[in-house]
């Protein structure tokens, strides 16, 4: 199980929006749990569920705020509540086209309301690498890759540089 691999970013399951996880029960807690696993074998800042093949709405992040806070934490059913208007760009990896980072614009803060492992709904407004991998990780629950928001020449070589890197695999 912990050695599954990762689903590339050219699988057309990453193309589709996750189902709403209705029930918080063990299963959803153990998927988390191999979720957590995955993150850390692959030194991920964050994960979606649809990556390791399972497609429901569920995302863990490891990742710093602005203020150098750690987040690690599983969010169930995320969306983005409010986004801030101004924007920033930052370099954005994604486990599942490891080795090609990507310049995205995005809100530089954003408030997300979820719900934890134990059924509690709450609401979180993140800034800095927070908000980055929270965006990037909702945009997979969302049927959606980095690569859709980057100009169509940034996505043409890096859909070349992976294709090359699967050949030679
Ligand atoms: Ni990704």
């Amino acid at each position: 199980m912990p050695d599954d691999p990762i689903v590339p970013i050219d699988d057309p399951r990453l193309r589709e929006p996750s189902a709403a996880i209705l029930d918080i029960d063990d299963d959803i807690r153990a998927l988390a749990d191999y979720m957590f696993q995955v993150m850390d074998r692959e030194n991920g800042a964050g994960l979606a569920a649809i990556q390791i093949g399972v497609p429901k709405r569920m995302i863990v992040v490891d990742v710093p705020d602005r203020s150098g806070r750690r987040h690690r934490m599983a969010l169930i059913n995320p969306e983005i509540l409010t986004a801030s208007a101004t924007t920033e760009t930052n370099l954005e990896g994604c486990l599942s086209m490891p080795g090609y980072d990507l310049p995205v614009e995005r809100p530089a803060s954003v408030t997300v309301r979820f719900r934890d492992l134990g059924g509690a709904t709450q609401e979180l407004t993140a800034d800095g690498m927070l908000a980055v991998c929270l965006q990037h990780e909702i945009d997979h629950v969302n049927g959606k890759v980095f690569s859709d928001r980057v100009s169509r020449l940034r996505r043409e070589k890096a859909k070349a540089w992976f294709a090359k890197v699967r050949r030679a695999a």
